[in-house]
């Protein structure tokens, strides 16, 4: 089969896609044909080397929506010929960047004949991730003001659309030109994130009591500044390796709590795409797929997800 892979860490240069053998399933996995893998920033943490995947070469990708080629012997609840979607590959076993890949049943869930490949592999990170932090980790409740920065972004997107589904009070941020289509996601309120008064207008909507943060480098302080007494503020991310609080007493009197998390960690990935598929069937969370590539343009998908500005996902169809 054609896989996209790289021999060493380095640019997106390093890409190649190479002829290799088709993966046999373990007990306990599927072998999927891959309709849609998607591209996700920490793909080029992993192709760099900051981030340790498995041995070289490697293939990338952690997202995929595809068919069942293939049943492991242990295999409940999966035939071959039924579409579905998974996600967490590409860190600790090969990834999602090739014609076909063996997922462990625990990562994958079926995909709803409503949902396409890409819009499938759209999802599954990022919504696992959304979940994780504003179900898991924040506990947002209806009614409560949320506040997602970077609400365009892989995960920022379906985060808008999680919370809404939550019955939560919306707050994004994003570039003026996605104003209009994250109100259609389910934003109540879309603010410039380079805004002068961010803080104020923030606080001007409603103090949020959770805030999915993804820049903590940028945001903490922020974060700790707008948040309502009590509030839960969660990052998943940063640009930067070191974060910290300017004003650790203004922090420490909003009584607020700080959850760091990786994706990677949680539980039940299966349980919360089984969930996300039902609120994707039902139109409730709508992935957005903002483009494409074949397994020959990965480098430039990778160059892109950390360097263009999109709403929404990045797909590759091998
Ligand atoms: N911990 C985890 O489990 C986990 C899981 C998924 C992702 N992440 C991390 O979370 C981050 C976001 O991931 P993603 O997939 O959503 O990436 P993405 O699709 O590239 O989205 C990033 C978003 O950040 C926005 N942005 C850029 N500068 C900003 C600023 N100063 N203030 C507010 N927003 C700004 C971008 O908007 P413009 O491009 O329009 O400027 C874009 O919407 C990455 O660092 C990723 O590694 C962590």
């Amino acid at each position: 089969m054609r896989a996209t892979r790289y021999h060493e860490h380095g640019g997106p240069d390093v890409l190649t896609v190479d002829e290799v053998e088709r993966p046999t399933p373990a007990d306990d996995e599927l072998l999927v044909e891959v309709r849609a893998a998607a591209v996700n920033p920490v793909d080029t943490y992993f192709r760099e080397g900051s981030y340790e995947p498995g041995d070289l070469p490697w293939i990338p990708g952690s997202d995929v929506a595809g068919v069942v080629a293939g049943v492991g012997d242990a295999v409940d609840g999966f035939a071959e010929g039924d579409r579905i979607y998974g996600t967490a590959l590409g860190n600790d076993r090969p990834g999602t960047c090739a014609e076909f890949v063996a997922a462990p049943t625990d990562r994958v869930a079926h995909l709803p004949s409503t949902v396409d490949f890409d819009e499938g592999a759209a999802l599954a990170l990022a919504g696992v991730t959304a979940w994780r932090a504003l179900v898991d980790h924040a506990g947002l409740e209806p009614a409560e003001y949320c506040l997602v920065h970077g609400g365009n972004g892989g995960v920022g997107h379906v985060a808008v659309q999680l919370a809404a589904a939550v019955g939560a009070r919306v707050v994004t941020t994003a570039r003026e030109p996605y104003h209009d289509d994250l109100a259609e996601l389910g934003a109540d309120v879309v603010l410039d994130y380079g805004r002068d008064d961010l803080a104020d207008a923030v606080r001007d909507a409603g103090a949020p009591d959770a805030v999915l943060d993804h820049r903590l480098d940028d945001y903490l302080q922020f974060d700790a500044d707008v948040v309502a007494q009590g509030g839960r503020v969660v990052g998943i991310g940063n640009e930067d390796v070191t974060a910290g609080f300017e004003n650790v007493p203004a922090a420490r009197s909003k009584e607020m709590t700080l959850t760091l998390m990786s994706m990677f960690n949680t539980p039940d990935v299966a349980a919360v795409l089984e969930r996300l598929g039902r609120l994707a069937g039902d139109g409730d969370v709508v992935p957005v797929v903002a483009d494409s590539y074949g397994l020959d343009a990965v480098d430039e998908a990778q160059r892109a997800v950390v360097a263009e500005s999109f709403l929404g996902k990045l797909v590759v169809e091998p």
